[in-house]
């Protein structure tokens, strides 16, 4: 419904009882209409462009693909630090860093991340200089398979910025949206608060 139209209705004394009604048809009608323009922006590939770990990356996508799908199958070359296990918002092996804060990648549509700076597990650090999270996994040997480590590694990293000396009890908490079905938990924790206070002194997590 044009909002002029409503207001010219409304201005020619529809009044009470009836102005009511009026208006609950028109908020159907309105939202008939979104609903069908939204419908017709939702079909077909779309253009867009990521920030992807600093680099500008532009992809033709559906707007229904996964950012984390987009990442891993239709980047050139891909991004595949965010793994796919669930794909449902269960286990926190895809999560990414949208402007900062860890979301599950496999929950947020590629067009919708457009604007954000998207951080990947490989943004946070390299073999040669990885972050402090990421070397304390390795010095405490807290993976076995491997596939749930890059979400643990970055939901960890988020959570040092925000709170930099943890309690075990408090890292927990943190990682309570990532699961690790080798069970490495305990190491896990361990690196993370070894991360903590090896930032304590460099403030590089
Ligand atoms: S793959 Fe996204 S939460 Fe499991
Ligand atoms: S190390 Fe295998 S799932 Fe966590």
């Amino acid at each position: 419904m044009n909002p002029s139209r409503r207001k010219f209705l409304k201005g020619v004394g529809v009044a009470g009882a009836g102005a009511a009604i009026a208006d609950h048809l028109w908020n159907e009608a309105e939202a008939k209409e979104e609903q069908t323009a939204t419908a017709q922006t939702v079909s077909g590939a779309t253009k867009i462009t990521l920030d992807v770990n600093g680099q500008k990356r532009t992809v033709e996508v559906e707007p229904r693909t996964t950012l984390l799908n987009t990442l891993r199958n239709h980047l050139e070359p891909a991004v595949t630090g965010p793994k796919l296990v669930c794909d449902a918002g269960t286990c926190g092996a895809c999560t990414v860093l949208l402007d900062g804060k860890p979301v599950y990648s496999c929950l947020v549509l590629a067009v919708d991340a457009t604007n954000k700076k998207i951080t990947t597990v490989e943004g946070l650090g390299s073999p040669e200089q990885p972050n402090a999270v990421q070397a304390a996994f390795v010095e405490h040997d807290a993976l076995m398979c491997g596939f749930c480590t890059p979400g643990f590694v970055t939901t960890i990293s988020a959570y040092l910025k925000k709170n930099p000396n943890p309690s075990l009890e408090e890292v927990r908490e943190a990682c309570k949206g990532n699961f690790c079905r080798c069970g490495t938990y305990p190491r896990v924790f361990e690196a993370a608060l070894a991360a903590a206070k090896a930032s304590s002194s460099s403030s590089q997590v």
